[in-house]
């Protein structure tokens, strides 16, 4: 995959990125770091809401990172700073760690804390992050954060956690700390992920399988609607119950166990809300696994099919998304493959952050260049558009 340059203007480059983190440890701390560890953000390109349902997901990770750079300290204490906030908390490690102030440092308590319990012996340490994944973007900043933190735990300890357990106990911390009921997807990507490829994750299974997505002919473009509406988080779990009482409706452990038969078979014995909820998870599951078919055959235009309709089921069954991302969507579509847009959707939890299209990398600057001034046109607001190729997940850094 072939990157934008257009639309990526001022994005530092990882190593650029690291040096950064580095010279602010320095300053902060008074000597270099022992180590930088880096995860990756994501961008699903489809399987959207189908996590928490025991269903498949399609994401990949994309070329920002959060950079952690720490060592170890003499004391029972951690110290962090953030580039991003300006802001340096401090918690200490002689008892039971607690969420508390700011409030990015609880996804630092939290992985810190899941070290612990698994029985790592972990020191006090100093560390600095630093980032260029999108806060609050839809594209998984807090899990970039949660697995650069886990992945300096390892390099610190010396011990390396399997991958799969090292993603749950990212989630535990999402889920424990920051109170989001999240599923597996994010944390999954960033600790997973293979560059040049997606990964076609079996949430039940917790199996991955990569799909390789290196076609130069082809770009992923995601465009940040830059906003985000406060309800996302509430909402988030209230689309959760509404699918677990339709999986108890229907009698089966999680939706990924029905299809749409036997889903409208049973369509008089629920809400007609709860009936809509489970049409989606149960219509993205087909569409997930048919994607990746169909970017294994690099058939771009059905892909971007399934996409559209992912993103009308998202917009009209699981009613996740909002006007400025819809307005996104209706930019890309009416534009077409004409003009070089094969498909777009929004992608993560909804109600803002980001839509994600895929692109013929030859038309990518003008595709950019279209959306956003339409975009402008009808909201009075600039997007952030950035392409990204596949990128690959969380590692230490030399
Ligand atoms: C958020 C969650 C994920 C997933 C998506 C929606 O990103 O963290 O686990 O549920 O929303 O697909």
């Amino acid at each position: 995959m072939k990157q934008a340059l257009s639309c990526n203007q001022g994005i530092m480059a990882l190593d650029s990125l690291a040096e950064r983190s580095a010279d602010m440890f320095a300053k902060c701390f008074g000597r270099a770091p022992r180590w930088k560890a880096a995860a990756p953000g994501r961008v699903n390109l489809i399987g959207e809401h189908t996590d928490y349902n025991d269903g498949f997901v399609l994401p990949m990770a994309i070329d920002r990172y959060t950079v952690v750079a720490g060592d170890r300290n003499a004391k029972r204490e951690v110290t962090i700073h953030s580039v991003t906030t300006g802001e340096t908390a401090s918690f200490s490690m002689r008892s039971k760690i607690s969420r508390g102030q700011p409030g990015w440092s609880n996804y630092v308590r939290g992985v810190v804390a899941g070290f612990q319990q698994r029985g790592f012996k972990i020191s006090g340490f100093d560390a600095v992050i630093d980032s260029t994944v999108p806060f609050g973007g839809g594209v998984s900043s807090s899990a970039a954060l949660e697995v650069a933190t886990a992945t300096l735990l390892e390099a610190m300890a010396g011990e390396k956690l399997d991958p799969i357990e090292k993603a749950l106990l990212c989630q535990k911390a999402e889920h424990e700390f920051a109170g989001v009921p999240c599923g597996i997807m994010d944390q999954f990507t960033s600790v997973l992920a293979q560059q040049d490829h997606a990964l076609l994750l079996d949430c039940r299974a917790r199996t991955t399988t990569a799909v390789s997505m290196a076609d130069p002919e082809i770009t992923v473009l995601i465009v940040n609607s830059n906003v985000r509406h406060k309800l996302v988080d509430g909402v988030y779990a209230n689309r959760r119950e509404q699918c677990e009482t339709a999986a108890r409706i229907l009698k089966v452990p999680a939706l990924r166990d029905t299809t749409l038969k036997q889903l409208t078979a049973a369509r008089d014995a629920m809400d007609s809300i709860v009936f809509r909820r489970a049409r989606h998870v149960v219509t993205e599951n087909e569409r997930t696994l048919e994607a990746a078919r169909f970017i294994q055959s690099r058939n771009w235009l059905k892909v971007g099919e399934l996409m559209y309709a992912s993103h009308a089921s998202l917009r009209d069954d699981y009613e996740v998304s909002c006007r400025e991302l819809d307005i996104i969507v209706e930019i890309a579509q009416s534009m077409g493959e004409k003009e070089g847009i094969a498909g777009c959707r929004m992608t993560g939890a909804g109600f803002g952050g980001c839509a994600v299209s895929l692109v013929r990398t030859q038309s990518v600057k003008s595709v950019a260049r279209k959306i956003e001034e339409a975009y402008e046109d009808k909201t009075g607001n600039l997007p952030a558009i950035f392409s990204s190729r596949p990128a690959g997940g969380a590692r230490v850094l030399a």
